[in-house]
């Protein structure tokens, strides 16, 4: 008789058979090497201003939208807009989270062109900066200046081996007092705080704001699964399975055998809002407070204002943060929910400002992130999808 493979539905216990046989007949699960090619870095001979983007595409940016689209039509320049179709309204109304995944885009562009003896200079806003939501003008017009005098920087040799990794960390292992210096001099290049709450930080001091920091995450994340309009935003960039991941190289990526099953088999509908108090939702609630509970650190990011320069400047920030904890061996993820400007979140947002001696709307945090080791023999995490860049050129450059 045939193999077969049983799984038990998440909601009413009903138990489902499938055939594996069938189903291993296509290659089904798993991100294909097509996805993630544009990890493997441009071609030494590639142009200039396509080499530098190759890697700045490489950013830590918002659900994987990677909304950038690259103007070369000047010759020596590159003029930096957003696709308005790949931005987020309902998770980040204002478009602040997309600004900082655009300035880490932009932090990476600045890294390489150093990296090729060429000063990037930035200007921001060149048409004038957006208002309360983003609009269809130039977030950027980059120049690229020779300048044999630059030194290079030592954080770009980490942009191919970043990573967001959001597997559980190492509860027993603290960051080291090394560790933290290393971060926040990576900060320290752009006008920002940065803070870090650690086990084993300043004697115990750190350990009730780690906790509180855990409990209020925990809860943003509740939220963020249980309110109607946010949840759905990120269901529709669920990626699920090979083709799917191929297919748009962004999003969500979900390649575990269990819910791609699910979903080949239609009974994972992506079109409806899943139930708070569906196994599903309730699932991933337990799942983070796993996830949580391992952290044994979180940074975080405060401007004081919220300009959208100053929304660059964080996301430039990050970008350094991040390479500079791949290089000491650590991993990083955001947890950003609770930073999100959306109604049902308000509670949660004036406690995150209050507990980092942040006090909005003078400051603001701009990012809240787990940071640890993994724990020993964890195996490596392979990177994210990228579009590549030829689909970030502006149509006309394509053409
Ligand atoms: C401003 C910003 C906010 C983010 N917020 C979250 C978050 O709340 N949760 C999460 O899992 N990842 C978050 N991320 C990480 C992105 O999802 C991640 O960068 C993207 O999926 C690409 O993956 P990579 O960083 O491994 O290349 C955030 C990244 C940025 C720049």
């Amino acid at each position: 008789m045939e193999r077969r493979k049983f799984i038990r539905l998440a909601g009413g216990g009903a138990v489902m058979a499938v055939s594996a046989v069938a189903l291993s007949a296509f290659t089904v699960f798993g991100v294909p090497d097509s996805a993630v090619a544009a990890w493997q870095g441009p071609a030494p001979d590639t142009e200039l201003r396509r080499w530098l983007l190759s890697y700045a595409l490489l950013a830590p940016n918002p659900h994987n939208m990677q909304p950038w689209l690259a103007d070369l039509g000047m010759p020596g320049e590159i003029v930096l807009r957003l696709d308005p179709q790949r931005l987020l309204p309902a998770t980040d109304p204002y478009g602040r989270q997309i600004l900082m995944g655009t300035g880490a885009m932009l932090e990476l562009l600045v890294l390489a062109a150093a990296e090729r003896g060429q000063r990037a200079e930035l200007q921001l806003f060149p048409d004038g900066e957006p208002a309360e939501r983003l609009d269809g003008r130039a977030v950027a017009r980059i120049r690229l200046l020779p300048d044999a005098a630059l030194p290079r920087d030592p954080l770009f040799a980490q942009v191919l081996r970043r990573r967001t990794d959001r597997r559980a960390y190492d509860p027993t292992r603290a960051l080291s007092a090394a560790d933290a210096q290393a971060l926040a001099a990576a900060a320290a290049a752009l006008p920002l705080r940065f803070g870090l709450a650690r086990v084993a930080g300043k004697g115990a001091a750190d350990a009730p704001r780690l906790d509180a920091i855990r409990t209020l995450v925990r809860e943003a994340w509740r939220i963020e699964l249980t309110a109607e309009a946010p949840m759905m935003e990120s269901m529709r960039v669920l990626r699920v399975g090979t083709a799917e991941i191929d297919q748009h190289r962004d999003g969500i990526t979900i390649d575990s055998p269990g819910l791609v099953l699910l979903a080949k088999t239609g009974l994972f509908d992506r079109s409806q809002f899943p139930a708070p108090d569906s196994t599903a939702t309730t699932g991933q609630i337990r799942d983070f407070v796993k996830v949580t509970a391992s952290t044994p650190a979180y940074l975080w990011l405060v401007s004081e204002g919220n300009r959208r320069a100053q929304q660059i400047d964080a996301g430039r920030a990050y970008a350094r943060v991040a390479l500079a904890g791949t290089a000491a061996g650590l991993a990083m993820h955001p947890n950003e929910q609770a930073l999100q400007e959306y109604p049902q979140m308000a509670t949660q947002y004036q406690t995150v400002h209050n507990l980092l001696n942040a006090p909005a709307p003078r400051f603001t945090v701009q990012m809240l992130a787990r940071v640890g080791h993994l724990p020993a023999g964890t195996a490596a995490l392979g990177p994210a999808p990228r579009r590549g860049l030829d689909r970030q050129l502006a149509p006309e450059v394509r053409a």
